[in-house]
């Protein structure tokens, strides 16, 4: 319950009254205490001494004792609009006067008008969507709709990949967290990803004839029934530590799975709306037209929403009989989108998007200069990863000096991501609302704190 009590907005939480901004009732060790005692383990938090935001602008996050951090990692990758933009606000403010909530049972504004959008703006040819809450969701939901057009069960991913944490999700991901209970009932085959850094076969690019991509041909020929029902990958694997394989492996493997009849899936929960910089899908850099896209993340830049948009045919035969999702496509979200959509293309983030992630990619290059750590800079736009080695010629993953990377850049007011195999990448993918001077800022940080973990190698 929410009320004004002199002239101060409550709740009533235990019968107890609470001013609205709990930060006025609640200090970080009360709530790391609070967590603790009733938080499944599930939930873990980045840094020894967990922080705690309550407020944000642009790229700047505020934590409770009044301190800014500039933020490479939006979130996971997720705020891209910054925080508090103030035309998403309005707009969220707006619907949530208005109508948060009715089930895709009824037509609402919000959902039409996001889906037309998507369809503007989506690669040439898909033009129909499913609105859910997550990533995991939309993939889960996009592949059992091709399974049901191409009446196949065998789904490809590639190795080191990641699309989620539902059950199907969860087996297609190879980044890591595979616990007892995953084992493989249902159809999912792994081939190789492009990682030309750590190659799988041993070559270097561009002598080495595209083997990672070709390989698809003996998976499928191997290990499913010559025919697939889709093929599903990131255009840069984000959890897997910001991969990007050369663009002919996305062709190569494309000509395969038609091949084979499959439907391409590209994963954009990461890369998608503007983050690899001058174009809305990162798959628009390969040459690739991919049959559906999965969306999430930036989507909603924080409100939660996922989807996908899908070439006519494939989604024909997709029926309420086969999907519902009381909360998909609610009103609240689809208006949270909207407004990220129409902010991307009125404050041209795709331009933006490229030019301060060149600026960032140079600054981390002429840091690999001068820090042996660093093994490689590589990514697009601002999605962009550096791995961090303890040898450079052996490669050791240096994971332990990566988290203390991650400390002093905390310490020093800048927050960055971690990922990979061995979690020795670190991801920079900020709110596409980033400034010049704040990317320059972050840079300037970044040097200290590898000076600072090649003191401890
Ligand atoms: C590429 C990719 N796909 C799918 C997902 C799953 O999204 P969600 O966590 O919203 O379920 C993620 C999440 O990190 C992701 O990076």
């Amino acid at each position: 319950m929410l009320y004004l009590k002199n002239q101060e907005a409550v709740i009533v939480v235990n019968n107890e009254l609470v001013p609205k901004d709990l930060t006025k009732k609640y200090s970080q060790k009360e709530i790391l205490e609070i967590e603790k005692k009733y938080l499944a383990p599930a939930v873990g938090h980045y840094y020894e001494d967990p922080v705690l935001f309550v407020d944000g602008k642009g790229a700047i996050l505020k934590d409770s004792s009044g301190k800014e951090y500039i933020d490479l990692f939006a979130g996971i990758c997720t705020t891209i609009t910054g925080y508090n933009h103030p035309r998403y606000v309005a707009t969220i403010q707006w619907q949530a006067e208005h109508l948060v909530y009715t089930s895709s049972l009824y037509s609402t504004i919000p959902y039409a008008v996001l889906v037309k959008q998507l369809a503007e703006i989506a690669p040439k040819g898909l033009s129909h969507s499913f609105i859910v809450n997550s990533g995991s969701e939309a993939n889960e939901a996009a592949l059992a709709m091709v399974r049901k057009y191409t009446g196949n069960p065998y789904i490809i991913a590639c190795q080191r990949g990641y699309h989620g944490r539902t059950t199907l999700a969860r087996e297609l991901s190879s980044a890591g967290w595979r616990t007892f209970s995953e084992a493989h009932p249902s159809g999912v085959r792994f081939t190789p990803y492009g990682y030309c850094y750590r190659c799988h076969f041993g070559k270097e690019h561009p002598d080495c004839d595209m083997e990672c991509a070709h390989y698809l041909r003996e998976v499928i020929r191997t290990q499913t029934n010559k025919a697939i029902a889709a093929f599903i990958a990131e255009p840069i694997q984000g959890v897997g530590g910001i991969v990007q394989p050369p663009a002919e492996y996305f062709q190569i493997v494309y000509e395969i799975v038609k091949e084979y009849n499959g439907v391409y899936i590209s994963d954009e929960v990461q890369t998608g709306f503007g983050r690899t910089g001058g174009k809305w899908w990162g798959i628009q850099h390969t040459g690739v037209s991919p049959d559906i896209i999965t969306m999430a993340k930036g989507f909603g830049s924080g409100i939660p929403i996922g989807g996908f948009v899908s070439r006519p045919e494939i989604a024909a035969n997709y029926t309420v009989t086969d999907a519902f999702a009381t909360f998909g496509g609610n009103p609240l979200s689809c208006a949270a989108a909207v407004a990220v959509i129409e902010i991307i293309r009125e404050e041209n983030y795709l331009e933006k998007a490229a030019k301060l992630g060149a600026l960032l990619k140079k600054n981390m290059e002429e840091l690999k200069e001068d820090h042996k750590i660093i093994g490689e800079v590589r990514g697009q736009g601002m999605m962009l990863g550096i791995e961090l080695v303890r040898d450079q010629s052996t490669k050791e993953p240096a994971f332990q000096e990566l988290l203390t990377v991650m400390e002093t850049c905390r310490e020093k007011g800048l927050l960055v991501g971690k990922g990979g195999l061995d979690n020795n990448v670190i991801r920079l993918q900020p709110p596409l609302e980033i400034t010049e001077e704040q990317v320059s800022q972050a840079s300037e940080i970044f040097d200290e704190a590898l000076t600072k973990a090649e003191k401890t190698m």
